[in-house]
């Protein structure tokens, strides 16, 4: 569906966002006329008159009045909130299936890095019909990742990671913008998200030169940061193996449990200190400054390596389903 003023539609997320963003526009307009209509229609009718001193009779409470326009208000305004924390929620939970992209934001640009190892700097290239989940982290100060035809904004924040995801349904070429006030060259951090057909971004993937995996590359820093000489595959170091912690619960000094995520894995890099794993000493060093954002996410990509993802039945079912189908 094509709005004039509006962006175009090129996410699944954006019709929906599209009918609440109507519904709230319906509403006020309809209140506005509502008010305006009745301002103007009593002050005509309550005029001043000659004969008729000006001042009106006392009203008292009518309570069936009171309670039509608590309830319609009400209820209107908790379909607003029903319905935006739907869209939401939805918005905010990246499916398992999703091609992860990682984001680094910084005055005044967009670093893009895919599994695969390429990087791209204010322009992304993703395939159409696929879900895109963003990981993404700022190097300075807040920023906010927004493509206006997808409907999705998500603030960049220094310090942690943010998510967001959406599955692109026409290709194109999109502009994306920061929608954060970050600076002088604000205005300037922008950029273009270009859609393509899946065949094209095979294509696309298969250019450009290759500097290995995020997760070889991670490997690489790993090896030149000495953290393997502690960090050994079988347990011997003095420090806990990294094979299969990404996404177990870990048992930290002190009996509590921390669940091995990026934000993690990235705390325990950046701040050691923070949560010591049961049984070792802190000994590990902080590299708080010795690695960039960049860096960090090669780690964490290495990391992850290390737990071979479980094989997932769902799309063997999907196959059995298409094969006997025919
Ligand atoms: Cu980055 Cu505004």
């Amino acid at each position: 569906m094509k709005i004039p003023l509006f962006p175009e539609q090129a996410s699944t997320f954006a019709p929906d966002v599209d009918h609440l963003y109507f519904y709230l526009v319906a509403v006020s307009v309809f209140f506005t006329i509502l008010i305006f209509a009745s301002i103007f229609f009593l002050a005509i009718k309550y005029r001043k008159r000659a004969g008729n001193d000006g001042v009106p009779k006392a009203v008292h409470t009518g309570i069936a009045l009171e309670i039509v326009w608590s309830v319609i208000p009400f209820g209107l305004s908790m379909v607003m909130f029903g319905w935006g924390a739907e869209i939401f929620f939805r918005e905010s939970r990246p499916p398992q299936n999703a091609l992860s992209i990682y984001v680094v934001a910084k005055q005044w640009m967009w670093k893009l890095e895919h599994m695969e190892g390429q990087r791209e700097i204010n322009e992304l290239h993703i395939p159409v019909g696929r879900p895109i989940r963003l990981t993404m982290t700022s190097e300075d100060v807040i920023h906010s990742f927004y493509v206006p035809a997808f409907r999705t904004k998500q603030d960049v924040v220094p310090g942690r990671y943010s998510t967001t995801w959406f599955t692109p349904t026409q290709t194109g070429k999109y502009h994306l913008f920061c929608a954060e006030y970050c600076g002088t060259k604000h205005s300037g951090m922008t950029g273009w998200v270009y859609v393509l057909s899946p065949e094209d971004y095979q294509d696309w993937l298969s250019g450009g030169k290759k500097t290995g995996t995020l997760a070889e590359r991670g490997e690489k820093l790993f090896n030149d940061l000495a953290c393997s000489n502690c960090h050994k595959p079988d347990n011997s170091g003095r420090c806990p193996t990294l094979v299969n912690v990404f996404g177990s619960n870990v048992k930290l000094v002190g009996g509590t449990t921390a669940k091995a995520d990026e934000a993690y894995i990235r705390e325990s890099i950046l701040r050691p200190d923070a949560k010591v794993v049961f049984g070792y000493q802190p000994l590990m060093p902080t590299f708080q400054g010795q690695v960039t954002e960049e860096d960090v996410l090669e780690l964490v990509e290495y990391v992850k390596s290390l737990t071979p993802k479980p094989l997932a039945p769902a799309p063997a079912a999907d196959n059995k389903a298409q094969a006997s189908n025919r």
